[in-house]
């Protein structure tokens, strides 16, 4: 058995793992853009986003021209922020419509054009080869909340967990990074479950708290490189 099977579950599944959910939640965050200009949920918080932005900047690994992917991007201000931040090369997929026409339409009220956008089911058969997108490679692989949203799948988790890993591998350049952020995982259980492709570059401090004794972090980010 690989390291990766072995990374059970100890939360159960729910609804935030099935499409049906992210399409009703895009659709009233597009109306709620329109009408408000909200741009929605920002997963984690806006620190937890900073902490991986501030991360990249500081660790002289990444160039601004260097392409990025920012896998369920959701409402897409990750890369917002990021062409904030003059980065050039800039992808978002999702597998929700809804979620790409509101990324897509923040992008164009914010004025920013660099930013390309692709509807895309990560854990589809073949998705490395039917989405143009996902046929290249990439200097930085982002993951916030997408890997627990696949995790949460009610069935045959492991199975679209497996089939995300596959993805995310062929993707990441050998030189890449795939920065992930969790709130279901702690550090050791990404580490056990992506360790058959990949190896620990760099945890990124998140907040943590005491309880009885045990120090634990509410938010995981964690920074990873393919195995050579
Ligand atoms: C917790 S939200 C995080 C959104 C965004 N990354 C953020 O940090 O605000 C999880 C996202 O993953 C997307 N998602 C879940 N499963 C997916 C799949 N199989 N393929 C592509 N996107 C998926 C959902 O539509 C949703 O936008």
């Amino acid at each position: 058995m690989s390291a990766s099977s072995e990374t059970k579950r100890d939360f159960v599944s729910s609804e935030l793992g099935t499409k049906e959910y992210w399409d009703k939640t895009y659709d009233r965050e597009i109306e709620s853009f329109k009408e408000f200009g909200d741009v929605g949920e920002i997963w984690f918080g806006e620190d937890s986003q900073e902490r991986v932005l501030d991360w990249l900047e500081d660790c002289g690994l990444v160039t601004i021209e260097d392409p990025v992917l920012d896998l369920g991007c959701g409402n897409g201000i990750m890369l917002i922020e990021m062409a904030r931040r003059g980065y050039t090369n800039l992808t978002g997929v999702d597998y929700s419509e809804g979620a790409i026409d509101l990324a897509k339409s923040v992008a164009h009220k914010e004025e920013i054009t660099c930013i390309n956008y692709q509807v895309v089911d990560l854990v589809a058969d073949d998705c490395t080869e039917k989405y143009t997108c996902l046929t290249k490679k990439y200097k930085v692989v982002i993951d916030k909340g997408t890997y627990d949203a696949i995790s949460l799948i009610p069935d045959d988790e492991m199975e679209a967990r497996t089939a995300y890993l596959r993805t995310v591998k062929r993707i990441v350049s050998d030189n890449g990074l795939f920065v992930i952020t969790s709130c279901n995982w702690t550090e050791q259980q990404l580490l056990q479950f992506w360790e058959t492709d990949f190896e620990l570059l760099e945890k990124i401090p998140t907040p943590s708290f005491q309880f009885g004794g045990q120090q634990g972090n509410t938010v995981t980010s964690i920074v990873l490189k393919p195995k050579s």
